[in-house]
C-alpha cells in the first residue's frame, strides 16, 4: 500500500525520505518517488518498482535541499509505471503532491480543469490535486490547499510541496492514516510511525479533516473550516529493531515462531485467577444479556478469524453471529440496530473496507468492539471498545501470527460472554481456559515438526490446483490455509466444506490433486474420513492434519500426516493453522518467491 514521508530541517533530505520509505517497503508498493525543493524549484525523480531502482536514479543527479516528500505507490488509478507513480506536479511546476487513498470525484474534477486548459500527464487520482491547488492558488498556499479540500471527495493522505513557500510542508488526512514527528529545528511527515522512528519518537496524530503546517521549527494543525486544533504529543516507546528479521531468512518464517510468544501475550494478561479481565471494557453484563445479534467484519485473514468466531461464539455465548467481509457489510445496507454488537477485527486497524464498515455499523446504533493489533490505529480509536491483540509488528504481507492472535481474543470474548450469560459450568469454563492457556507449548511442538511440513511442500511443490477441505471449525480453518498458499505460492486452491463437495467441485479431483484435509472435529471425524476416501477413490494425494491420537487411524487412507497436539476440538484452529502456514511458506520457498512482498499484494490495503 502507498507510503509517505516527508522532511523539513536542515540535513539533505534525500536520504531521509528514502531511508523512510524502506521502512515503509512492507505495506507493498510497485513504484517510488521523490520531490525536493531546492533554490526556488522542485526537482522530482520517480520511477517503476523497488527502491533500488530510485536509488539508482537519485545516484546519477546531484539533488540538493533540505525539504522534500517521498512516496511509495502501490497502484489503483493507471498501471504501475514512472509517470503514475507520485510526487506528482501541478502544470506551472510549483507544487508538487504526494498522496494516499483515492479522490473518488477526481473525473469531475479533471473535466473541469480541462475546461480551464489544464493537461494532464497521468492517469491517477492524484493528479487533479497538484492542478487543482494551482487552479485556487492566488498566493496564499494555506487557502489553495483549504479551498481544494473543500471540492475533493474520498480519502486522502497528503504532502504538498510549493516553491512560493520554500520553509513549508502542507500535509492533510481523511480516512488514511498520516502522523506528524517532531524533531529539534527539523520536523517530519509519515503515513506510518515506523518510517520516522529512526529521527524521531515524538508524534502528533492527525486526525480527520486536519491540514498541518509544518516549518522546520512549528507545526500548526487547523480544521477544514481553519480552527487552530491543539494536539498532545505522543511519545513511541516501541523499537524498530522488534520490526527486523531477527536470523530468519523472511519475516514471515519469523512471524510463525513468534506465535506461541504472541499467543501467550494476547492471553495472559487478560486471565487473572482462573477469571478473564478483559482490559477496560464498558460493554455490561445486561448488553450481553440482551444482545441480540453479533456482526463480525472483518476483511482478507482477519476476515477467516471471524468465520471462526461465529462458530465459537454461538457455541460458547449463544448470540447469533453474521460473519461478513467489509466491502460487502458496507453497501448492502445492512440490518443493525442498538442491540447488536459489531466485532471489528483488524491486524493493522487502517484497513479502509473495514474502517468504513465499522462506521456504518455505528452509524446504525451498534455498539463496537475492535480486535485490533496496532495501538492508537484509525479503528482502535474509533471503537466504543478494544481488546489489542498482542502480536507485535507483522511485516510479511501475508498475515500469520495475527491470525493465531485473533483467534485468542476472540476465544476470550466468547467465554467470556458465554459465562457472563450463566451459560458455562466452573468445570467447563475452566476446562477452556486451561486448553486456552496450554496453546502456545501446542504451537510450539507443531513449529517442532517443520521438517515433515518442509519435505511435503519439497515433493508438490508444483502442484497446479490444491484443495483444502474440513467440516465445521476445519472448514472455516481451511479458508485460511488455502488463502495462505494463494497469497504466496500464487497456486490455485480453493477451501471446501468437505460434505459439499461431492455437489460439484469433486469433477475436478483427479489423479495426483493434492487435497489438504483437517480432522480437528472429533465429533466429525468419520465423516471427514468418508470425504478423504472419496477424493482418494479418485486419485487425489492427501495430507491430513490430524491429533496425535488419531495419526495411526488417519495414516491408513492419507499419504501423509501431520500431527498437531490433543487439543480439545473448539480450541485447535489457532494450534492447527500454523502448519498450513508452514505449508505455504515451505512451498513459497521452493519456489523461489518473493516470499514477505508477494505479488500484487499489499500489507496495509488503505483504498477501497
Ligand atoms: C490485506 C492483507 C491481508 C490482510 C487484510 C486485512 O489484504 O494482504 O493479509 O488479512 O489486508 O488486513 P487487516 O490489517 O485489516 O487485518
Amino acid at each position: 500500500m502507498c507510503g509517505i514521508v516527508g522532511y523539513i530541517g536542515k540535513e539533505n533530505a534525500t536520504p531521509i525520505l528514502i531511508d523512510g520509505l524502506k521502512k515503509l517497503e512492507y505495506r507493498g508498493y510497485d513504484s517510488a518517488g521523490i520531490a525536493i525543493l531546492n533554490n526556488g524549484s522542485i526537482d522530482l525523480v520517480k520511477s517503476k518498482g523497488r527502491l533500488s531502482v530510485l536509488e539508482e536514479k537519485l545516484s546519477g543527479v546531484n539533488i540538493g535541499g533540505t525539504i522534500g516528500i517521498g512516496h511509495t505507490r502501490w497502484a489503483t488509478h493507471g498501471e504501475p509505471n514512472d509517470v503514475n507513480s507520485h510526487p506528482h506536479m501541478s502544470r506551472n511546476g510549483k507544487f508538487a503532491v504526494v498522496h494516499n487513498g483515492i479522490i473518488e470525484n477526481y473525473l469531475q474534477i479533471k473535466e473541469f480543469l480541462i475546461g480551464k486548459g489544464y493537461e494532464f500527464r497521468s492517469e491517477t487520482d492524484t493528479e487533479v490535486v497538484a492542478h487543482l491547488i494551482e487552479y485556487h492558488y492566488k498566493g496564499d498556499l494555506k487557502e489553495a490547499v483549504f479551498k481544494t479540500l473543500n471540492e475533493v471527495e474520498g480519502a486522502y493522505a497528503l504532502g504538498v510541496l510549493s516553491t512560493d513557500n520554500p520553509d513549508m510542508i502542507v500535509a492533510a488526512k481523511k480516512d488514511s492514516p498520516l502522523v506528524v514527528g517532531l524533531g529539534k529545528d527539523e520536523n517530519y511527515i509519515a503515513s506510518d510511525i515506523p518510517a520516522i522512528l529512526n529521527y524521531t519518537r515524538d508524534i502528533l496524530i492527525l486526525e480527520d479533516k486536519e491540514v498541518v503546517l509544518l516549518t522546520k521549527d512549528k507545526a500548526e494543525i487547523y480544521n477544514l473550516l481553519g480552527e487552530k486544533q491543539q494536539r498532545k504529543v505522543f511519545h513511541v516507546d516501541w523499537d524498530v529493531s522488534a520490526a527486523e528479521k531477527g536470523g530468519y531468512e523472511h519475516f514471515m518464517i519469523k512471524e510463525i515462531f513468534e506465535e506461541p510468544a504472541s499467543v501467550k501475550a494476547t492471553l495472559s494478561p487478560r486471565i487473572k485467577d482462573n477469571e478473564i479481565v478483559l482490559d477496560k471494557f464498558t460493554i455490561t453484563d445486561e448488553m450481553i444479556k440482551n444482545c441480540e445479534k453479533i456482526h463480525i467484519i472483518a476483511c482478507g485473514t482477519a476476515y477467516h478469524a471471524g468465520v471462526v468466531g461465529k462458530y465459537i461464539i454461538e457455541k460458547l455465548a449463544r448470540i447469533p453471529v453474521e460473519t461478513e467481509v467489509a466491502s460487502e457489510f458496507r453497501y448492502r445496507d445492512p440490518i443493525i440496530n442498538d442491540k447488536h454488537l459489531t466485532i471489528v477485527l483488524s491486524q493493522s486497524g487502517e484497513t479502509i473496507d473495514t474502517l468504513m464498515a465499522m462506521r456504518e455499523a455505528k452509524r446504525k446504533g451498534s455498539r463496537t468492539l475492535a480486535i485490533v493489533n496496532v495501538v492508537g490505529s484509525s479503528i482502535a480509536r474509533e471503537a466504543d471498545d478494544v481488546l489489542y491483540t498482542w502480536a507485535g509488528p507483522e511485516i510479511a504481507v501475508a498475515s500469520t501470527k495475527a491470525y493465531n492472535t485473533q483467534l485468542s481474543a476472540l476465544y476470550l470474548v466468547a467465554l467470556s460472554f458465554g459465562r457472563r450469560k450463566g451459560l458455562l459450568s466452573d468445570e467447563e469454563y475452566n476446562n477452556y481456559l486451561n486448553q486456552l492457556q496450554q496453546v502456545p507449548d501446542m504451537i510450539s511442538k507443531v513449529l517442532n515438526e517443520r521438517e515433515d511440513i518442509q519435505k511435503f511442500a519439497s515433493e508438490h511443490f508444483n502442484a497446479r490446483s490444491v484443495f483444502y477441505i474440513g467440516r465445521g471449525l476445519d472448514y472455516a480453518l481451511s479458508m485460511e490455509g488455502s488463502l495462505k498458499l494463494k497469497e504466496i505460492s500464487y497456486i490455485h486452491s480453493e477451501a471446501y466444506a468437505g460434505g459439499e463437495l461431492k455437489h460439484g467441485t469433486i469433477a475436478l479431483i483427479e489423479d495426483g490433486t493434492l487435497v489438504i484435509c483437517s480432522l480437528t472435529q472429533e465429533q466429525l471425524f468419520e465423516k471427514m474420513i468418508g470425504n478423504i476416501r472419496e477424493v482418494k477413490a479418485r486419485g487425489a494425494v492427501v495430507m491430513a492434519i490430524a491429533y496425535e491420537k488419531n495419526a495411526a487411524e488417519v495414516a491408513k487412507i492419507a499419504d501423509s500426516v501431520i500431527t498437531i497436539p490433543d487439543a480439545d476440538p473448539t480450541i485447535a484452529p489457532i494450534v492447527a493453522v500454523t502448519p498450513m502456514q508452514l505449508f505455504a511458506y515451505y512451498v513459497s520457498v521452493m519456489k523461489g518467491n518473493d516470499v514477505d512482498k508477494p505479488r500484487n499484494l499489499a500489507k496495509s490495503v488503505t483504498v477501497e
